[in-house]
């Protein structure tokens, strides 16, 4: 049997009076990677948000098929963790430091244990251990973000454009490591305006425009739906 994880039931929110997020509902099974893809504004970065409890959401959420816990704090006690969309590294802090940072509920020993797996699976952070995270290149600090993520041993990461802004072969080692991770027993909410990239790691995806979801199944079903190629797949400049 396969149950949820996250369950979010005819989620809404408002910016004013500017519904953004106007009744989307989505779940996800344990150990599975789920994108929402769709255009800029769709309300994806929204939706996430809500997740995480960080803007106030109408509508139910499940975690494990119990009502979440209402504070930010409460959710990332319970295994959450969102890596958001402008990374909110610690510029003038060594790579280093903004790992030991993701690890603050941990212990020290926990801290030890997982900063080692982290430089094992991230090289190029263990390289640049002693830089300051504000020189890095986007790709290292995407890098970056997801190892102090993973400080905290999430079990439901919340991933916003992890891609945005990347080379094509920086985004296919981020997203190869986040597929990695699934492997591991993370699941994985994954937030793309990269519709190609974001099916090619994911199990299920939602499409959302304005607001609302208009298609949801397979992530192969979605990668080989016509009208979808169309609108976010199938131009050159697509992504
Ligand atoms: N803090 C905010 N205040 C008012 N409007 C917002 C705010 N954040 C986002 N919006 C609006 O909500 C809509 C959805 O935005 P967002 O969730 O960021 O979309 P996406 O992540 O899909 O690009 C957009 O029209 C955006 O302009
Ligand atoms: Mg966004």
């Amino acid at each position: 049997m396969t149950s949820s994880l996250l369950d979010m039931k005819d989620i809404r929110v408002s910016y004013g009076h500017a519904e953004v997020v106007q009744g989307v509902s989505l779940t996800m099974t344990s150990g599975s990677i789920v994108t929402v893809i769709g255009a800029n504004g769709a309300g994806k970065t929204t939706l996430l948000n809500a997740a995480m409890g960080v803007i106030p959401s109408s509508g139910t959420i499940l975690y494990d098929g119990k009502p979440v816990p209402g504070s930010v704090e409460a959710r990332v006690a319970s295994g959450f963790c969102l890596v958001p969309e402008r990374r909110e590294l610690f510029s003038t802090m060594t790579v280093e430091d903004n790992i030991e940072l993701g690890g603050f509920l941990r212990s020290r020993a926990e801290r030890a244990e997982t900063s080692a797996e982290l430089y094992e699976r991230f090289p190029r952070l263990a390289e640049r251990r002693k830089q300051l995270a504000g020189t890095l290149s986007g790709g290292e600090r995407q890098m970056l973000a997801l190892a102090r993520a993973l400080m905290s041993r999430p079990r439901l990461l919340l991933l916003d454009e992890p891609s945005l802004g990347l080379a094509p072969r920086i985004v296919a080692d981020i997203l190869r490591i986040v597929s990695e991770l699934r492997d591991s027993g993370v699941s994985i909410l994954l937030v793309e305006q990269n519709a190609r990239a974001a099916l090619e790691i994911a199990d299920f995806g939602y499409l959302m425009e304005l607001g609302e979801v208009k298609l949801s199944g397979t992530a192969s079903d979605l990668a080989n739906n016509p009208a979808l190629m169309e609108s976010y797949l199938g131009t050159a400049n697509a992504g």
